[in-house]
């Protein structure tokens, strides 16, 4: 290192000994105080904005939104989609995120924005009282090949043309309000939303 200010002058020795130890009188030079002070501001900046900005996201929020990616993605793929598989679907969040994007843009219009039903028009999808089925693979089948009662044509027209992943994903984001074990069937007159 080239000559720096602090010791062009000749470094004057303090008076005090401890232990037969004696100092000089030196300021610390710069570049030593700069990473000193510069790691206390970091530090500071790091614990407000890790801990207290509400912006960062920690490891473990971070670990486990790569890890539903990576199980969207990997659910996505099943050949035979199954209950278990349905059930699956519904607890991850991206799966569910695309399905009520799905839901928001094709069915909302029937089944109201809460899935609360429409009176006269679609039937409520947020109890545990199905119609037509109360398996996930008979909501599955519902949706793709829409429903037909008394040999008619009713308002739930096939969606197959939607594809596979896409009905799955709103299959899951239907069953995201419901517990395994707890869906049942209910006669179509006792369905709420048509009373
Ligand atoms: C044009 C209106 C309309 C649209 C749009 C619509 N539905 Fe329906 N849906 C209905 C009606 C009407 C029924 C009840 C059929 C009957 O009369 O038995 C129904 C029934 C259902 C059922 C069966 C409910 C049960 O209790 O068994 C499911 C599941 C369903 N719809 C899901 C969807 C999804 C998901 C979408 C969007 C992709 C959708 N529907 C779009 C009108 C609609």
């Amino acid at each position: 290192m080239a000559s720096s200010d602090y010791n062009d002058e000749k470094p004057v020795l303090m008076p005090h000994s401890y232990d037969g130890i004696q100092e000089f009188d030196q300021s610390l030079p710069n570049w030593w105080l700069f990473t000193l002070f510069g790691s206390i501001i970091f530090s500071a900046l790091y614990w407000a904005y890790y801990f207290h900005s509400g912006v960062a996201v920690d490891d473990h929020t971070a670990l486990d939104e790569d890890l539903s990616v990576l199980e969207a993605k990997q659910l996505a793929a099943v050949k035979d989609l199954n209950d278990e598989t349905l059930w699956k679907m519904s607890r991850n969040v991206q799966t569910v995120a695309e399905g009520q994007a799905v839901y928001t843009s094709l069915c909302i219009t029937c089944h109201g924005p809460t899935l609360a039903g429409v009176k006269g028009i679609g039937f409520r999808l947020n109890d545990a009282n199905w119609v037509h089925g109360d398996t996930p693979t008979a909501i599955y089948r519902n949706i793709s090949d829409g429903i037909v009662f008394d040999g008619k044509p009713t308002g739930m027209a096939p969606q197959k043309a939607l594809g596979t992943a896409k009905i799955a994903a709103v299959t899951a984001f239907l069953l995201s309000t419901q517990e395994p074990g707890k869906l049942a069937v209910i006669p179509r007159s006792e369905e709420p939303s048509q009373k």
